[in-house]
């Protein structure tokens, strides 16, 4: 946000954009949110939009765009082989991470499934600073293993540390030494780390990070999808970053890494992806899978508008202005919980708010899913849907026991430019009622459970009629209010 102080009392988030197109939102009565929830067997990826007021799932595909964005959609060139387009992008991405080559995907997993089918065999590690739920499920297919190697602040709720997402040098030394060089497939640096907040980590400790996996001969690879907020993080809170711009920045964690790749539907607010590299050893074994999976390497599974859209994102990804709306919303949403006495992660991350499900259910134990269980109880509350972020989205161990996670989160995302400072209070206003209640909220247990990424599709039931009583409530308490 453009340095703007205020006459009266405490600073608010100020947009930086005006709204020029709308799109009609919908809140159906609390009775109507049940049968929704129970229909969708509690799984908010399961809902229909029909029935959600504020979409607070991702910011994944759902960023507002701009109006220049839209503008360049206009003159796609559409062709297979060879589109003024793809030049366009690929100017653009090498011009932003100033790398030699760039491959397009069709989003970010498949950048990872890629990246695991090159270079992890049986028994390979790979120590990133958190695991994302596709990376790491790419990486086990392919007969791998994840070490988490974040620092131990980062599994911490409350902090008030300002790079939660650095990796401990100290852990990365251990693992290379205890599997061996050979058997590091590379190293994993998640920018603006998802699974814990949306944390970002410094300038410093990714160039540290470079150097031992450099002398260790073993590639960094970033995930660049939540660049921008882990860029404006640096900007604010990285003395060393103070002074530079976003664009130099940028290129210093590109030059710190060996192999870049990025969710277009997070960076850039459009759909798609795409690898980057300066080493033709590497470029030319990526390329190999592109036309395999993807499309053709003027394409790779997007389509001509989406990369205009894309093109134009990323110089935006440049503008402080744009870069700053997502985490100062966020900033003010974990405030205001915060103050509020809501459990929620400190310092506030990029992506979304995330409340401390363990903490705000803590009757709830993680084998009956209590930020699932949140989240089918927020939105209840609220028709507001969020996204488990917990034990639920993590995958059975190898004897099929439950992998307990180490933080339970309902994530409450803030997709950029979507959302009015008055709908945020409304989220956090819907908040405060049900930690009210939250006794009244119990556990969930599976009726389907699918074997791979079981959060996208399964079903589960609740483990009482809790759910009538707290729609009982609502109306007790709310009367004829949506
Ligand atoms: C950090 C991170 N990496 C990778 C991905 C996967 O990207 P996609 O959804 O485009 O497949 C995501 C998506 O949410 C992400 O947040």
């Amino acid at each position: 946000m453009a340095n703007v102080k205020f006459y009266a009392g405490e600073s608010f988030p100020l947009e930086m954009h005006k709204v020029r197109i709308i799109q009609k939102l919908n809140l159906v009565s609390v009775e109507d949110r049940l049968k929704a929830i129970k229909e969708a067997g509690n799984n908010t990826f399961l809902l229909q939009n029909r029935d959600v007021f504020m979409d607070m799932l991702t910011d994944s595909g759902v960023n507002a765009m701009s109006d220049r964005q839209l503008a360049s959609m206009m003159e796609a060139d559409d062709s297979y082989a060879g589109s003024e387009t793809f030049c366009r992008l690929e100017n653009s991405v090498k011009n932003f991470f100033g790398t030699k080559y760039f491959l397009p995907a069709h989003q970010g997993r498949a950048c990872e499934s890629i990246l695991s089918k090159i270079f992890v065999k049986d028994g390979s590690v790979v120590p990133m600073n958190y695991h994302f739920t596709t990376a790491k499920a790419h990486i086990t297919i392919n007969g791998g293993k994840v070490e988490e190697i974040i620092i131990d602040e980062g599994l911490k709720i409350k902090s008030s540390h300002p790079f939660k997402g650095n990796i401990d040098i100290g852990k990365l030394n251990a693992v290379i030494k205890n599997y061996g060089a050979s058997n590091v497939a590379y190293v994993r640096m998640e920018a603006g780390t998802n699974l814990v907040g949306g944390q970002p980590f410094s300038l410093e400790n990714l160039e540290e990070t470079s150097k031992v996996c450099r002398a260790a001969k073993i590639p960094l690879v970033l995930d660049a999808s939540l660049l921008a907020d882990n860029l404006y993080f640096n900007k604010l809170r990285e003395e060393a970053c103070k002074n530079m711009t976003l664009a130099q920045i940028t290129r210093r964690f590109a030059d710190a890494s060996d192999i870049i790749y990025f969710s277009a539907r997070k960076l850039g607010f459009g759909r798609g992806g795409g690898i980057c590299t300066n080493s033709e050893e590497y470029f030319l074994k990526i390329r190999e899978m592109i036309p395999l999976y993807e499309g053709f390497l003027t394409y790779g599974g997007m389509s001509v508008r989406e990369m205009e859209a894309i093109a134009v994102g990323l110089s935006e990804t440049l503008d402080e202005d744009m870069i700053s709306q997502g985490p100062i919303f966020i900033d003010y949403m974990v405030r205001e919980l915060d103050r509020k006495g809501v459990p929620v992660i400190t310092p506030a991350g990029g992506l979304g708010c995330h409340v401390d499900a363990k903490a705000f259910l803590d009757h709830i134990p993680q084998s009956q899913y209590p930020a699932g269980a949140l989240g089918s109880a927020y939105f209840i509350a609220s028709g507001i849907r969020g996204m488990e972020r917990g034990t639920l989205s993590e995958q059975r161990d190898e004897n099929g026991a439950e992998t307990f996670s180490n933080m339970e989160l309902l994530r409450l995302a803030l997709p950029r430019r979507v959302f009015t400072l008055s709908q945020v209070n409304y989220a956090i206003d819907r908040m405060l009622w049900l930690y009210e209640n939250r006794k009244l909220v119990e556990g969930l247990r599976f009726v389907e459970e699918p074997k791979i990424l079981r959060f996208f599709f399964g079903r589960l039931d609740p483990v009482s009629d809790w759910q009538n009583k707290l729609v009982a409530k609502f109306r007790a308490d709310f009367g004829d209010s949506l």
